[in-house]
């Protein structure tokens, strides 16, 4: 008679058996995930399998780090062994190397800082509010600006697609506003699918620090510009045709949604375009939503918001007529396209 299998005690639900298990293996899958990125060992795996030694020289480490490393990696189906060779698995090869769809190394190297930063959670938690905002660290320290912009950049290449799918641009179009555009992607994006276009994103000076260049290289410097600003100022405001608030709604308190969002109704021309991104709190929260308002928490003591309260803003700022949209997967969130 063949064994029952149990099921894996290392997976964390609330109700492992061990119940260490659930505080510690999350613990060291992040762990051995970060230290791949910041040695670089899956895009060393990018361009084919590797003899342990041969990926130890690769990422300059010692063979027995990178073993055991690896090892565990291979039991949390990242990597996959034959012998002493590794080799990326498929998921980890789309996901987090060069070669792949999408590469969310950013994303893990990001979860470097922010780990450090989470280990002072229950602080937050007591307060009630950051003890320090994210972006009042990011001016103390100014590597973290252009790092999270990278980790947004790699959401923003998920994303893209969905959105010159979704957003009607029409002909008539001259002038978008892209407030916390950040990166630049999403305005580059519609500014080269769109040829009548021109972009002005506005976010704050840490986010911009590699904006021009992006938007240099994809050769769109003379219709994207930059107004580097905290957006709750204000300042730009301007007659335009289409605005993106792309997944900045959830970094602001309610009274500064409501401000901007009545000044985005101001600036829009008749027959203008709001596009709202944002993570829709649905009750019950899943683990997911859950976890990510844990974080705003922490990071900028703000939270995540219904579809009704945005309905209620939108409503109030003059929006006549909103239509949502539930991406594919719903952890990519969901849009609101909102006509004055
Ligand atoms: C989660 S990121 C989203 C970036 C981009 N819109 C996207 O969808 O990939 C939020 C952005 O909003 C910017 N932001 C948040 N609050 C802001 C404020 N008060 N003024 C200017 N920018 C702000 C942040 O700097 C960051 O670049």
């Amino acid at each position: 008679m063949s064994p029952i299998r149990k099921p894996d005690i290392c997976q964390p639900t609330g109700t492992a058996e061990l119940p260490m298990l659930d505080v510690y293996m999350p613990m060291m899958k992040t762990a051995a995930i970060v230290s791949a990125a910041r040695t670089g060992l899956f895009e060393a795996l990018a361009s084919g399998p590797l003899e342990t030694d041969v990926l130890a020289q690769r990422i300059g480490a010692d063979p027995n780090g990178a073993r055991t490393l690896a090892d565990f990696l291979v039991a949390l189906g990242y990597l996959s062994r034959s012998g002493s060779t590794y080799a990326n698995t498929d998921s980890t090869q789309r996901w987090f190397t060069s070669a792949g769809k999408i590469d969310y190394t950013p994303g893990a190297l990001w979860t470097h800082e922010a780990w450090a930063m989470m280990g002072d959670l229950s602080s937050a938690v007591v307060a009630g509010t950051p003890q320090r905002s994210l972006w009042d660290t990011m001016r103390d320290k100014p590597h973290l600006g252009p790092l999270f912009s990278r980790y947004m950049q790699a959401f923003a290449q998920d994303l893209g697609p969905d959105l010159i799918a979704h957003v009607p641009v029409a002909d008539h179009y001259t002038r978008l506003l892209d407030l916390g555009g950040s990166h630049g992607l999403h305005s580059i994006r519609f500014c080269r699918r769109y040829q009548h276009l021109n972009a002005v994103i506005v976010d704050m000076p840490s986010a911009l620090t590699d904006t021009a260049h992006t938007a240099a290289q994809a050769g769109l410097s003379d219709r994207i510009s930059l107004h580097p600003a905290n957006l709750l100022a204000l300042d730009w405001i301007q007659p335009c045709d289409i605005v993106l608030y792309l997944s900045v709604g959830h970094n602001q308190q309610e009274t500064d949604n409501r401000r901007v969002l009545a000044e985005i109704a101001r600036s829009l021309r008749p027959g203008g375009l709001l596009v709202i991104h944002d993570y829709l709190a649905e009750e019950p929260l899943n683990a997911f939503h859950a976890a990510f308002r844990l974080t705003l928490l922490y990071e900028t003591g703000t939270r995540t918001y219904s579809h009704e309260e945005y309905l209620g803003w939108l409503n109030e700022a003059g929006f006549s007529s909103v239509s949502r949209i539930d991406l594919n997967p719903l952890e990519k969130g969901s849009l609101l396209l909102a006509r004055r």
